[in-house]
């Protein structure tokens, strides 16, 4: 068996069109998946999940577009077990510079029962779905749905099963984000020790976020010996959403020196995507998201500020920049302090002597009680009225 190397490459698998578009009322048009996708190419990202086609016409229509305008990505389709839904999904993907198909089943004592199969009835289904998608694709993932809640021996046996059937990444979701990072960890540790054939295959984790923990599990899965990590943009995904590729992305930048892993993303590309997944969506990202909310990089309290003004590594791990943002803000409320405001006057060009600034101190905390934040409007305002009263 292969132990990952130090500086291993971790492969980013973005599911917005897929998993992400399962979130109820997420819907995109045909135009806004193609361009969602081409920004996902440009970015960097490895693999795009472009859709199920055999959901609808119109999955189908812009898996097969975006198969056909990829550049660099492998662009990937879903398929239930079964050779029509593979079949299908082949249609659209073949076009691709770099096609995948993508097949599941629900492994877990729960799933099993939807299909009404015994254990040995799914390991023969999946050895022929998995053998069909392989005749027709040299690239082929195979994921056993709710993993996390899948027996270990039955897990392992179907793994191997799909490995030797031609199965060439093998993906282990937490469906319902119901493991914690030590177990997420585990499980992809025993895979990869105790499944023949483990070394010859890229072991992808995904994950969902019912319980919060979306992002720290895919992390902990990566330390064990996934490379590939299954993501959205703004964390999209049914229920709670999946793990969130912007925040992967940067954990595995920032924090290199614990995680030393890299990703082909550009990184600075990351809010751009970010807003226009939001827009297209209808799915508002929430202000105190982790890396792309709008407060992300905004301080308002007095020390936060006069910190942020003598060294912005004094409250920031990130620059901007590295996210495609032009600046960090310090919006202006009523836990801002003298420095921040001296700063934003000096910005709307008022050279203030200490006695001025002073007074427009007094004015601005008696304004930033009564309102949420203060605007460059409201201090142009203060400064009339300051030289009236004087
Ligand atoms: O969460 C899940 O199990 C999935 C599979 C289809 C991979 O999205
Ligand atoms: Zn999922």
């Amino acid at each position: 068996m292969t132990m990952p190397t130090e500086q291993d490459r971790v492969l980013i698998f973005d599911t917005t069109l897929r998993d992400g578009e399962q979130s109820p009322g997420a819907t995109m048009t045909h135009e806004e998946k193609l361009e969602i996708a081409e920004l996902l190419d440009d970015m960097g990202v490895d693999i795009i999940e472009a859709g199920f086609p055999i959901a609808s016409e119109g999955d189908f229509a812009a898996v097969s577009e975006i198969a056909m305008r990829s550049k660099e990505a492998v662009i990937c389709g879903l398929a239930r077990a079964n050779v029509k839904d593979i079949d299908r999904c082949w249609e659209a993907v073949k076009r691709a510079g770099k096609p995948r198909i993508h097949t599941f089943i629900g492994t877990s004592p729960l799933h099993r029962q939807i299909p009404n199969l015994s254990m040995d009835q799914m390991a023969d289904l999946i050895h022929d779905t998995v053998t069909h998608a392989r005749n027709l694709c040299d690239n082929v993932q195979w994921s056993p749905m709710d993993a996390t809640r899948t027996e270990h021996d039955y897990l392992c046996r179907v793994v191997e099963i799909a490995i030797k059937a031609g199965a060439t990444t093998i993906n282990i979701p937490d469906t319902v984000g119901y493991t914690a990072p030590r177990e997420s960890a585990d499980l992809i540790r025993m895979l990869i020790e105790r499944v023949p054939g483990a070394d010859e295959v890229v072991f992808a984790t995904h994950c969902h976020n019912d319980l919060g923990m979306a992002t720290a599990n895919a992390l902990a899965a990566v330390e064990a010996g996934a490379r590939q990590v299954e993501s959205t943009i703004n964390g999209l995904g049914e229920r709670a959403g999946n793990t969130a590729l912007e925040e992967v992305v940067m954990a595995l930048k920032v924090r290199n020196d614990i995680m030393p892993y890299q990703t082909g993303v550009d990184t600075s590309k990351i809010m751009n995507i970010s807003r226009r997944v939001a827009q297209v969506s209808g799915f508002p990202v929430q202000f105190n998201k982790a890396i792309v909310g709008k407060n992300a990089f905004a301080h308002e309290s007095g020390i936060h500020q006069d910190g942020m003004l003598k060294n912005p590594q004094n409250f920031e791990i990130m620059r901007p920049e590295d996210v495609g943002l032009a600046a960090s803000s310090l919006p202006l409320g009523k836990h801002s302090g003298r420095a921040a405001l001296k700063a934003k006057m000096t910005a709307l060009g008022y050279d203030l002597a200490d006695n001025q600034l002073a007074d427009i101190f007094v004015r601005f905390k008696e304004l930033a009680d009564r309102k949420k934040e203060v605007f460059d409007e409201d201090l142009i305002a203060l400064m009339g009225a300051a030289s009236e009263a004087h």
